[in-house]
């Protein structure tokens, strides 16, 4: 990962390749924001004018980059876009993105100062944050790095305009390089090929990381499963030659206030099953375990962080394969709650590793438990690309989880729970049946979690079907691929319980 360090260092005298300034859109043209004095006094003053005459406004997202005139040490002046000032100056989110933008578009680069514009602890984490994130590149597969340009991410950033010696700035500074470490680690678990993450392969990873970082990783292969009867692990893991696992991940701190259980669907490869999907539908189902990434990557920020919150992580380990031993549409599973499942459509197969997960999530009594998964087509329908969805047995935690994430930079939306769509998942056979009706799909999921979540249990489920994984271009610090979603947000819910502020 690229290397970040704060400065007090000047934008103009400090030796770099280049040096990354923000751009506002004012109502006349391109305006420079603060931090770029210096880079701008170089100019003549005429940086803003220089701009405009290159084309640039200002917009977010947008990317300049000029030659330095005598007086910066750097070659290069990286103009990045952030969009119309507030009045009361730039939020976070709107950092994060512009430096991750400026990031991506420095890959080739070895050093650069970032000159934005920042007030406060939380903007110096902010753009460290969105430079770790943006500076991502994905190249175990490549013969040479081949982020677009066939160039070395970033390699070091020197974070000007902070202020180094004032505890909360490097506090900030600290805690963005964990939580884009671990959201780094999330994304590239989701980018390995379903040949080489098999749940046997994501389980040893869970083991090493657990020995790094001083968490406790339990490992039930299939025959611990099959003997504690896991029916619905089994039953979707049943057709695969690569046999499931659930991974039981512990970070417990001495003086823990609160015990947050957090559940992950780990699809290592989601084909539908008998159910086989159409091509053109699995050709990204390597992504189908971005929940057990998001929740691995999240107690090990935790522990990295030193959190004051108990965390219990279930990874739910399967690959959905059709075979002569698969589970067939019309079998009836025994779950490990002792309810019984009609398995109407094997791919509708994540609430069903889901499920077992939960159950037994719960035995422990925790103070709310969280899952994440990419359940539902129906919930990219309903929210698009960006946006996951929450859905919760309890109003103020669903609303609680829901500014969590946006003050963590990751858009998510309130789901309802529509009592009257239950009556789809009856089934003639069995307690349960893993369809209902078409319309309304993500809450059906939901809906279907909740029944094997135990009474009392604060809960809620998160389906990030819509922003684990890019299909489109990069933007701001999001690369293509795996994201790493939910890992900021649930980082931010942990931290908030250990304030006591939640739960
Ligand atoms: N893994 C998919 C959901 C998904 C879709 C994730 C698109 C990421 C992108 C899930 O297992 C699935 O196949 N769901 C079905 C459920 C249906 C059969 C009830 C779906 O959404 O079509
Ligand atoms: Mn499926
Ligand atoms: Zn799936």
């Amino acid at each position: 990962m690229t290397a970040l360090t704060l400065s007090t260092s000047s934008a103009a005298t400090a030796r770099a390749d280049a040096v990354v300034v923000g751009v506002a859109k004012g109502p006349k043209g391109p305006v420079v924001a603060a931090g770029a004095e210096a880079v701008d006094k170089a100019f003549g003053g005429k940086l803003a004018g220089v701009l405009e005459t290159l084309g640039a406004a200002g917009g977010e997202g947008e990317v300049t980059k000029l030659p330095a005139p005598d007086g910066l040490k750097a070659n290069v002046v990286v103009a990045v876009g952030l969009g119309t000032a507030p009045e009361d100056g730039f939020d976070p989110e709107t950092l994060r993105r512009a430096a991750g933008a400026a990031a991506r578009a420095l890959s080739g680069t070895k050093k650069a100062l970032i000159a934005l514009p920042v007030e406060d602890a939380e903007d110096t984490g902010a753009v460290a944050e969105g430079v770790l994130l943006g500076a991502y590149s994905f190249d175990e597969y490549r013969e040479k790095p081949a982020n677009g340009t066939a160039k070395e991410p970033l390699a070091e950033a020197v974070l000007v305009g902070g202020k180094p010696r004032d505890k909360a700035h490097k506090d900030a500074a600290a805690r963005a390089t964990v939580v884009a470490q671990e959201v780094n680690r999330a994304r590239d678990l989701i980018n390995i090929p379903s040949n080489d993450l098999t749940p046997e392969a994501f389980a040893q990873r869970a083991a090493d990381l657990g020995k790094e970082h001083g968490f406790k990783v339990e490992i039930l292969d299939e025959k611990a499963l099959l003997k504690g009867g896991y029916g619905g692990i089994m039953g979707v893991g049943q057709g695969s030659a690569n046999p499931p696992r659930l991974v039981k991940v512990t970070y417990a701190p001495r003086g823990a206030k609160k015990h947050v259980a957090l559940v992950g669907k780990g699809i290592t490869y989601d084909s539908g099953g008998i159910s086989l999907k159409p091509a053109g539908h699995n050709e990204t189902m390597k992504c189908d375990m971005s929940g057990a990434a998001a929740v691995l990557s999240t107690v090990a920020s935790a522990a990295q962080l030193g959190l004051k919150t108990k965390v219990t992580g279930w990874l739910a380990l399967a690959e959905n394969m059709p075979s002569g031993s698969a589970t067939r549409p019309g079998d009836v599973l025994r779950m490990y709650s002792g309810k019984t499942v009609e398995v109407l459509n094997t791919d509708a197969e994540g609430r069903l590793v889901m499920a077992d997960a939960l159950t037994r999530a719960c035995e422990e009594k925790p103070d709310a438990v969280m899952d994440v998964a990419t359940l539902t087509g129906a919930m990219v329908l309903a929210l698009g690309h960006r946006t996951f969805g929450i859905m919760a047995n309890d109003d103020d935690f669903r609303a609680a989880i829901h500014e969590a994430a946006a003050d963590a930079g990751e858009q998510s939306w309130p789901m309802p729970m529509p009592a009257e769509l239950k009556e789809g998942m009856k089934s003639p056979v069995a307690d349960i049946s893993n369809m209902g009706e078409r319309m309304g799909g993500g809450l059906v999921a939901g809906l279907f979690l909740q029944e094997f979540v135990a009474d009392g249990v604060t809960w809620a489920h998160l389906d990030i079907a819509g922003p684990a994984f890019n299909t489109s271009g990069p933007f701001g610090y999001t690369p293509k691929g795996g994201t790493g979603s939910a890992v900021r947000t649930l980082v931010t819910v942990l931290e908030r319980a250990a304030e006591g502020e939640i739960l």
